[in-house]
């Protein structure tokens, strides 16, 4: 059976220059015979958790909505390649909501004791671009931050990044070398999960 990777469009704008980054990524792992399913959080109806302490008690939310589908989506996946621009400091108001939804998949995993995916930490490629350059090499660490305590909920790490500073800028376009490096970390992600 192929395997599957799920890939988290933060970026509102489907092919500014963090999709543009995705979508070579994507196609890297397609390429490399790994099936990917791109998820857009804008185009979803996903409420923000209430902190409501309802997943303690049952397994799920007291929202039934787009999220439902997508904590199974999240259990069975392979691998996962998440995506952001930096919005003011952080990952988009967007991915963090969804992201603060698998509070409810942090806390099944506490009730039941186990490990989502058969027991071992699924890897993740992080793709993240920002405005302003980057002369401190801090600039991504607070969406780096969001997306690895992502992964303990979602038995996830960080094993491969894309971070692309100063688009304003030099934008990043359909010519721009970085699309290779995207790309090749996108295959690289999908061979790592294909002799699994
Ligand atoms: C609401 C908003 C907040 C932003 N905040 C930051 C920021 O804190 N730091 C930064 O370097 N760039 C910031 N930017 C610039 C974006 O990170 C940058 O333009 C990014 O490449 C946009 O990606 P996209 O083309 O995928 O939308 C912000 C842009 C917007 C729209």
């Amino acid at each position: 059976m192929s395997k599957k990777i799920i890939a988290l469009a933060g970026s509102p704008r489907r092919r500014g220059n963090t999709g543009l980054l995705l979508e070579s990524a994507v196609k890297g792992a397609i390429d490399s015979g790994a099936g990917v399913e791109v998820i857009y959080p804008n185009s979803l109806k996903i409420k923000p958790c209430q902190g409501c302490n309802t997943c303690c008690k049952i397994d799920g939310c007291i929202y039934h909505d787009d999220m439902i589908e997508l904590y199974e989506k999240f259990k069975s996946a392979d691998a996962f390649i998440i995506s952001s621009p930096v919005f003011f400091g952080s990952v988009t108001g967007q991915l963090k909501i969804l992201i603060d939804r698998c509070q409810a998949l942090w806390i099944e995993k506490q009730n039941a004791k186990h490990r989502f995916n058969q027991g071992y930490k699924r890897p993740g490629l992080f793709i993240a671009t920002s405005g302003h350059p980057n002369p401190k090499g801090t600039r991504f660490d607070s969406s780096l931050e969001v997306v690895r305590t992502f992964g303990y909920a979602a038995d996830m790490k960080i094993t491969g990044t894309i971070l692309v500073a100063d688009t304003d800028r030099i934008p990043v376009t359909e010519e721009s070398p970085v699309l290779k490096e995207a790309y090749e970390a996108g295959r690289k992600l999908a061979e790592s999960i294909m002799s699994n």
